[in-house]
Order: C-alpha cells, then sequence, then structure tokens
C-alpha cells in the first residue's frame, strides 16, 4: 500500500533503504488533482524502477498573484488512491512550509528554452517551477524523474536545467494522454463550462493540422497563421501560437533548422489552455 510522507528527513530515509536494496527510484512531481495524464507518468515510471514516489505540492511560487493558486483543485484522498493503484510506493505531500521555511530566498534563474511562449504570459513561472523541482530532485534523489510533454516548455526548462547543474537524475518526457476528441487531459479542463469544452478540442485540430502542412512541404510561417486564424475563429483569446526548434525552443523558420514543436496558448471563458505537437 502506498505510505503519504510530508517531511524530507522521512522521504530521504526511504529512499536510503531502498538504494541500499539496489532498487531504482523514479520521481513524479505533480500537484495533484490527479488524472490520466498523471497516472501515464506512473505507469512509465513502473516501467523504469522499482520504486516510484509521487509528489503532490499545489506550489505556490509558479504562481501569480492573479492566477488560480487559492482555488486551484484539491483532491488529496482520491490522488492517494490514484497512485495508490498505480503502484505508487510513495505520495510526498509537504506542506508550505516544509518546502519555504521562513526566510526561504534562494530561486533559479533560467533563460534559453525559458524564455518566450509561457514567459510572455507569466514572467515568474518556471521560475518557481524550476525552484520547486530542483528541490523535489534534490529531496529525493532518484534515478530518473518524468514529466508530461503536455507541459512541453516545462519539459524543456527542466532538462536544459538538470544538465546545466549537474544534478544526477535522467529526465523522461511522456507523450501528452488525450480524451477521445483530442483536449489534452488537464486538472483545469473541471473549469471549463459545457460550451466551453466543446470548443476546446479545435486546439489540437488546428495544431494537427498545422503540423501536416509542414510536413508536406508547407510554408511554416502560413501554416502557423492559418492556425492562429482557425483558434481565434473558434472564440479563443490567443496568447501564442508559435513553431519552435523542438528542444532549444528557439524560433525557426525552416524544417532544415531542426525538429519543430508547435506551441500553443489561449484562453476561452476563465480558463488558460496549453497544448503541443511534434512536426517531425
Ligand atoms: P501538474 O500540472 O500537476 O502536472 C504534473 C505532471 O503531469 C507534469 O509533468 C505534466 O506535464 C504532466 N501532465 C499533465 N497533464 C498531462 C497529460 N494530459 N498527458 C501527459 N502528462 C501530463 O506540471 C506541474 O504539475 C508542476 O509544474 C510541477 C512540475 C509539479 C512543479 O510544481
Amino acid at each position: 500500500r502506498i505510505r503519504t510522507l510530508h517531511n524530507v528527513a522521512e522521504l530521504r530515509a526511504q529512499v536510503r533503504a531502498w538504494r541500499a536494496a539496489g532498487e531504482r527510484v523514479a520521481l513524479v512531481p505533480t500537484m495533484g488533482a490527479l488524472h490520466a495524464g498523471h497516472v501515464e507518468l506512473m505507469n512509465v515510471a513502473r516501467t523504469l524502477a522499482q520504486r516510484i514516489v509521487v509528489s503532490i505540492f499545489v506550489n505556490p511560487t509558479q504562481f501569480a498573484p492573479t492566477e488560480d493558486l487559492g482555488r486551484y483543485p484539491r483532491t488529496l484522498a482520491a490522488d492517494l488512491e490514484k497512485a495508490d493503484a498505480a503502484g505508487v510506493d510513495i505520495a510526498f505531500v509537504p506542506d508550505v512550509a516544509e518546502m519555504y521555511p521562513p526566510g526561504f530566498v534562494t530561486t533559479i534563474s533560467l533563460a534559453g528554452p525559458a524564455l518566450g511562449l509561457e514567459t510572455d504570459f507569466r514572467p515568474t513561472h518556471f521560475a518557481g517551477v524550476a525552484t520547486v523541482v530542483a528541490k523535489l530532485l534534490l529531496q529525493t534523489g532518484p534515478d530518473v524523474a518524468l514529466f508530461g510533454e503536455k507541459d512541453y516548455q516545462q519539459l524543456q526548462v527542466v532538462t536544459r536545467m538538470t544538465r546545466d547543474l549537474d544534478l544526477p537524475v535522467d529526465i523522461v518526457g511522456v507523450p501528452t494522454v488525450r480524451e477521445a476528441d483530442g483536449l489534452a487531459l488537464s486538472s483545469r479542463n473541471v473549469y471549463l463550462s459545457a460550451e466551453d469544452r466543446a470548443t476546446a478540442p479545435v486546439l489540437h485540430r488546428a495544431l494537427q493540422a498545422a503540423a501536416a502542412e509542414i510536413r508536406a512541404g508547407g510554408d511554416i510561417a502560413a501554416a502557423v497563421a492559418t492556425a492562429r486564424a482557425q483558434v481565434i475563429a473558434s472564440g479563443f483569446a490567443l496568447d501564442y501560437l508559435e513553431a519552435r526548434h523542438a528542444h532549444s525552443l528557439a524560433p525557426i523558420a525552416a524544417p532544415e533548422e531542426g525538429p519543430i514543436r508547435l506551441l500553443v496558448a489561449a484562453r476561452i471563458g476563465a480558463t488558460r489552455l496549453i497544448d503541443n505537437i511534434g512536426v517531425d
């Protein structure tokens, strides 16, 4: 059965015991409100390690004051059931004071893949993500940590950070789990009205069409422009829809410049959705 731990000392002691027994350890960082996308990360983790730690922590430092920290869905009992059913050994559920004790001031400073896209709309977001992920990696000391491609820029930021800081962990990306109509699973989908939920799959469809056009030799800027128009015509307020280099996330104008990723963020009603797709 899954065990819930609330402090770092207990977590370290457990991981040390597993290590001594020669077992590999995987970490799946989450903010709870677990859905089938999170469970997929746990399923992949089981193929890579004997032991799985899932962290559940709604990290205040990655939310701007205007964002949904206060109303972010909190469903701990159901989360523990799902994690247990997925074969998770430990749920690490620290409180805010355990992660950010009085006097905490240090954050990780980012560039490269953290520039642009989400950062243009959520300027402090990735500093909060990187800092909490670095802490979770150092607290747990896993062999491998799993992140969803759903948050593609986050995955690139975390990958870059672990390399730059020589954190001894393999970062593994897991493909996005989608609803039957293509909408990427997200804890924030519960905010959508029935009408907005019906419109939401347009994001994936527009990215798919643009990717197909680029694969067929179409101009990248033209494909992106068509996709933007499609998203806006469906009633979204568009934050961005961009073609970027799949790893550096630098702007990309021609297929020869490297693998391409299309990324979108758009708002419908009061809900902000993100999605992305690989072209190659
Ligand atoms: P959260 O939004 O809870 O997501 C936890 C992990 O699940 C992330 O790696 C995310 O990319 C992945 N995920 C979410 N929806 C998915 C889907 N539909 N398919 C596949 N994977 C999916 O991302 C965070 O939390 C936080 O920023 C965190 C990394 C925990 C740091 O606080």
